[in-house]
């Protein structure tokens, strides 16, 4: 069974898109607001039964109904308001996500955990440290939802296909995200053998800025954050062992420890296999350390 704990727009999209690619038979939203995972579980099914997908959602307010979870997806929380940066969640989110991780060491303790609350570094890094997990059992989702703006932008400067993109953003989901436009290809050439520096440098902000944009315009981000969640679902559940930049806690890679932050990974059945360690030039070594500073900083400002 996979569970959703936060039954709001991200969890909700991410039940749904995890149902579409029948990740699992079974999967359970749940949430402390009465009657909203049990209508977000009836609408999916409904859904399901029209296509026919013998996938079941179920809705609960009750911690207890995770019990036998092999993986639980975390998106309770508070969400960013329009000028709001993720840091600015983080006093709010961080008893939440302490209080939600005690009840999976409670009742699905031998899962896998993916956090997706923002600020989400910082909360992978609670996450991990609340509940005294292998470290591989925890991989927050942050660096699969940076990656998608990055190939979206690529696609809009380069017409390619989408399917030809091959690209990775590490480091910090937050103000100090590294895409790496040095090391993206298409169709196997390097990216920066098909656009100038100056739009490499474009899409480089561009990727950095655009969540804030979406959520001015529609209120918050959901199908991108839902779909990238149930990427890293699939990725587990089918043992597919693909890399992808998850959230994950350093014990000396990138030259850094005691900091869980976005690192590329080869992700199995049992969640992090391995972390791969890129050769960053000196510029991409200064971003990613600006990132495992801000969450390094954010992490002594609370109380883990
Ligand atoms: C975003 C939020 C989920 O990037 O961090 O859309």
């Amino acid at each position: 069974m996979i569970t959703i704990i936060g039954a709001g727009k991200v969890g909700g999209d991410a039940a749904l898109f995890s149902a579409i690619k029948q990740l699992d038979d079974q999967i359970l939203l749940l949430d402390i607001a009465e009657g909203l995972p049990q209508g977000e579980a009836m609408d999916i099914n409904h859904m399901l039964s029209e296509q026919g997908i013998d996938v079941e959602i179920k809705g609960s307010n009750n911690y207890e109904d995770m019990k036998g979870s092999k993986i639980v997806v975390v998106v309770a929380g508070a969400g960013r308001k329009p000028g709001m940066t993720r840091m600015d969640l983080l006093k709010i989110n961080a008893g939440v996500v302490k209080d939600v991780v005690g009840n999976i060491k409670k009742y699905a303790d031998d899962s896998l955990i993916i956090p997706v609350t923002n600020p989400l570094d910082p909360m992978a890094y609670i996450t991990f440290k609340t509940s005294d997990f292998e470290k591989s059992r925890v991989f927050g989702m942050g660096g699969m939802l940076d990656l998608s703006r990055f190939k979206q932008f690529i696609h809009e400067e380069t017409n390619s296909s989408r399917k030809e993109i091959n690209a990775l953003v590490i480091g910090e989901h937050g103000e100090n995200m590294l895409p790496l436009t040095r090391l993206a290809k298409i169709s196997g050439k390097p990216l920066p053998e098909i656009i100038s520096q100056e739009k490499l440098d474009n899409i480089f902000t561009l990727t950095k800025n655009v969540a804030a944009e979406v959520i001015k315009l529609k209120g918050a981000t959901v199908h991108a954050p839902g779909n990238a969640i149930s990427a890293m679902i699939d990725n587990v559940v089918n043992d597919k062992k693909q890399v992808m930049p998850v959230s994950t806690y350093l014990d000396g890679e990138y030259g850094f420890s005691d900091v869980s932050i976005g690192v590329p990974a080869i992700l199995g059945k049992n969640g992090v296999e391995k972390i791969i360690e890129l050769e960053l030039n000196d510029n991409e070594k200064d971003w990613f350390e600006k990132g495992v500073k801000s969450v390094k900083d954010a992490i002594s400002g609370i109380n883990v």
